[in-house]
C-alpha cells in the first residue's frame, strides 16, 4: 500500500492553524420584496418548494455518485473502468464526468517531477523557524487521538488528553460548541490542533478533517467521545494488546458500572483480556459460537472506536458526507476489518473505560431515560424553548439510518463484482457446523 508510506516532511514552515468560522449566518436584510402581501407570500412559497425539489434531486444524484475513486482505487482491485461496466444507465453520465475529473487531476500531478510529489500529510505542529519558541521536539508521534468536545466537559477532557499526551499521541480536538479559546489556560492546549465548528457531529468532523491521506503517518487512530472515564485505561498497554491480538478495529470494554450501555457486547468481562463475541441465547438477539455478525460479533460501538491505518482508510470511505449522525454505519464497520471480522474486531477487557453518559449536548433537557440517543451520534442543538432538541436529533438519526440502509442495499445490488465476505463466512461456518454434527453411519 504505497499511499500509506509515511513521508515525513522536513520542511520548516507550515504551521497548521485550522479554525473554522463561528458558523453564524448573517441575516438577509438586504432582500426586500414589495408587492401585494398575499401574492408575495405565495410566490415565496412556490419558489421555496421549487428550490427544495431541486435540492432533493441534487442530493439524490450526489448520493448515487458517491463512489469516489480517489486513492481507494489504487488500493483495491476495482478499477474505475471495470466498475463502470456494471453501473446502471442513469449513472453512466455521472461516471463519465467523475472519470474525466480524475484524469484531469492525474494530469495535474503528472506535470510535476515524480520525486516532488507528496500525497500524504500529518497533523503535527511545526515551528515557524528552526530556533523558534515552539520546539520541534523530534518526538515520533505514531498514534492519533481525535476527540469531539465541548467546554462543559473540560475537566474530563483534560484528564483524557493528559493521559494520551503522556503516551506521545498526537491530539486533534473538534469543538462542537465553537469555543476554542476556553481551553487556552490549559498548558497542553497550544500543543494540539483545534478545529471549531458549531453544532457539528463527530462524523461530520471526521469526514472533513481526518481524510486517510491527512492522517497517513499514524499507526492507530482513536475517535472518541468526551464523556469517557479513563481511570483504568492506559493507551500504551491498550495498543500493545491490540497489536498482539491482531485487531484492526477495537474499543475498550465498558465498565458494567457505566451509566450508559447500549450493547451487551461492549460490557467488560473481568476474566478476559479481550473478547470478540457475545454469547446470549436468551431474548431476541440469539448469539452463539456460530453467529457471524452484529450484534453478536464483528463490530464495536461508535463512542470509542480505535482503528488501524488500513481500517480507517476503509471506514472513512464508509462515512457518508451528508449523514452526520452516522447511524447504521457501526454495523457495517466489520467490512473494514481487513479480513475476517470475527477475528479482527474486538473489545479489549483489561483496559476499560467508564461511559459517563454526561449529556452536555442537546441542552438541559438531556435525560438518558427520556430519549436514548447514542452519544456517539450526538449533535449539539441547543434547546430552543419548546423544541426538544434531543428528540429532534433522534428523529433525524432514525431518518438517516433509513437512508444509509437504502444506500447500502442499492450499492450491493449495483456492484455485481462485490462478494459479501460475511456471506462467505456464513457458508463456511454452517458447512463446518454440519460436518462436525454429522453422525457416523
Ligand atoms: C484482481 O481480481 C482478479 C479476479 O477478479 C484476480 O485474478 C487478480 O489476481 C486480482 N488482482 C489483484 C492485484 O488482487
Ligand atoms: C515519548 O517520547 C519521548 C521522546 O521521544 C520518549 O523519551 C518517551 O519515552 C516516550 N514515551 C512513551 C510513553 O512512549
Ligand atoms: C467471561 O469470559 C469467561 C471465559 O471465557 C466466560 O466463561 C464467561 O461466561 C464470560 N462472562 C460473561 C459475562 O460473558
Ligand atoms: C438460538 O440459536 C441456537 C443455534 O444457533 C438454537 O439451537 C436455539 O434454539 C436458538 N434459540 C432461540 C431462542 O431462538
Ligand atoms: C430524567 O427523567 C426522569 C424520569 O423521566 C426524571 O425523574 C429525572 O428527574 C430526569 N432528570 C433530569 C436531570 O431531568
Ligand atoms: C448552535 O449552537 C449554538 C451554541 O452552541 C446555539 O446558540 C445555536 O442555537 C445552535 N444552532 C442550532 C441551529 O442548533
Amino acid at each position: 500500500m504505497k499511499s500509506f508510506k509515511s513521508w515525513r516532511s522536513k520542511s520548516s514552515c507550515g504551521n497548521i492553524l485550522w479554525e473554522c468560522g463561528d458558523g453564524k449566518v448573517s441575516g438577509s436584510k438586504g432582500l426586500r420584496i414589495k408587492t401585494i402581501p398575499s401574492l408575495g407570500i405565495l410566490t415565496v412559497l412556490m419558489l421555496f418548494l421549487i428550490a427544495m425539489t431541486m435540492k432533493e434531486q441534487y442530493e439524490q444524484t450526489r448520493a448515487e455518485g458517491r463512489w469516489q475513486p480517489f486513492d481507494s482505487a489504487k488500493n483495491s482491485n476495482l478499477t474505475a473502468s471495470n466498475h463502470r461496466k456494471y453501473l446502471s444507465k442513469n449513472l453512466q453520465e455521472e461516471w463519465r464526468i467523475t472519470d474525466q475529473l480524475n484524469t484531469d487531476n492525474k494530469k495535474g500531478i503528472e506535470s510535476l517531477p515524480r520525486g516532488i510529489v507528496q500525497e500524504t500529510s500529518d497533523l503535527e505542529l511545526k515551528p515557524l523557524w528552526r530556533n523558534s519558541r515552539i520546539k520541534d521536539t523530534g518526538k515520533q508521534h505514531r498514534n492519533l487521538m481525535a476527540m469531539t468536545i465541548g467546554i462543559k466537559q473540560k475537566a474530563n477532557v483534560n484528564l483524557i488528553v493528559q493521559k494520551f499526551l503522556s503516551a506521545n499521541f498526537s491530539i486533534i480536538l473538534f469543538h462542537y460548541d465553537g469555543n476554542v479559546d476556553g481551553w487556552n489556560d490549559l498548558e497542553w492546549s497550544r500543543k494540539t490542533v483545534h478545529i471549531g465548528a458549531q453544532n457539528q457531529t463527530k462524523w461530520w468532523f471526521a469526514k472533513r478533517f481526518l481524510h486517510p491521506a491527512v492522517v497517513s503517518v499514524y499507526d492507530y487512530i482513536f475517535i472518541w467521545d468526551e464523556d469517557l472515564g479513563v481511570e483504568n485505561f492506559h493507551p500504551g498497554r491498550y495498543l500493545r494488546i491490540m497489536k498482539a491480538e491482531g485487531l484492526e478495529i477495537s474499543q475498550p470494554a465498558l465498565d458494567p458500572k457505566s451509566s450508559e450501555i447500549h450493547h451487551r457486547i461492549t460490557i467488560r468481562n473481568k476474566t478476559r483480556r479481550v473478547h470478540r463475541r457475545l454469547y446470549n441465547l436468551r431474548g431476541s438477539t440469539n448469539c452463539s459460537a456460530t453467529s457471524i455478525g452484529p450484534p453478536c460479533t464483528g463490530w464495536v460501538e461508535g463512542m470509542a472506536p480505535v482503528f488501524t491505518r488500513a481500517a480507517w482508510q476503509c471506514a472513512w470511505h464508509l462515512i457518508q458526507n451528508d449523514l452526520i449522525h452516522g447511524w447504521g454505519m457501526d454495523m457495517k464497520l466489520g467490512y473494514c476489518a481487513q479480513g475476517d471480522h470475527t477475528k479482527n474486531v474486538g473489545v479489549i477487557d483489561s483496559e476499560y473505560i467508564v461511559h459517563q453518559g454526561l449529556q452536555s449536548l442537546g441542552g438541559p433537557s438531556a435525560n438518558k431515560s427520556s430519549v436514548a440517543v447514542s452519544p456517539s451520534q450526538r449533535s449539539v442543538t441547543k434547546a430552543a424553548s419548546e423544541v426538544d432538541p434531543r428528540s429532534e436529533i433522534r428523529r433525524q438519526s432514525v431518518a438517516e439510518l433509513t437512508i444509509f440502509r437504502r444506500r447500502w442495499q442499492r450499492a450491493v445490488e449495483e456492484d455485481k463484482n462485490w462478494v459479501d465476505p460475511f456471506e462467505d463466512l456464513r457458508k463456511k461456518k454452517s458447512h463446518l457446523y454440519k460436518k462436525s454434527h454429522r453422525r457416523p453411519k
